[in-house]
């Protein structure tokens, strides 16, 4: 099925200059950037981003984290893009992902983990919608 999903190259990996790497992943494995931005995040922004993690301990840190530096924001486009994003992201602790994945080869912790991806069709609608107006989408 043709989805769309919505994915965040972290302030580790921008800081790190791996955006193109990260990038070259998605396309060379049939994901399309049907949109792309780069942004340095609001405490606000990124706070109502991570809301349904709010009563989480590392909420807090989380939040520091996304705002430490610019994130480049992408909506993903292809067949099952969902998990086909989130196999090439590999497990959410990098010590825990298979090789090969964007996490093992370009992150450092669970909190420094390079990348987020949505982690259902329903979240990557909304988080798309969260970040991209109509007209950003092509
Ligand atoms: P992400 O996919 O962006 O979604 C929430 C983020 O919280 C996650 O990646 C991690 O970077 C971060 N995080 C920190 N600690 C944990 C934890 N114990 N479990 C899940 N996510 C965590």
């Amino acid at each position: 099925m043709m989805e769309q999903t919505l994915s965040i190259i972290k302030p580790d990996a921008v800081a790190k200059g791996v955006i193109g790497k990260i990038v070259d992943r998605f396309e060379s494995n049939g994901l399309r950037i049907a949109g792309m931005k780069k942004v340095q995040l609001s405490e606000q922004t990124a706070g109502e981003f991570y809301a349904v993690h709010k009563e989480r301990p590392f909420y807090g840190e989380l939040v520091s984290f996304m705002i430490s530096g610019p994130v480049v924001i992408m909506v993903l486009e292809g067949e099952n893009a969902v998990l086909k994003n989130r196999d090439l992201m590999g497990a959410t602790n990098p010590k825990e992902a298979l090789a090969g994945t964007i996490r093992a080869d370009f992150a450092e912790s669970i909190d420094a983990n390079a990348v987020h991806g949505s982690d259902s069709l329903e979240n990557a609608v909304n988080e798309i919608k969260f970040f991209f107006t109509e007209d950003e989408i092509c």
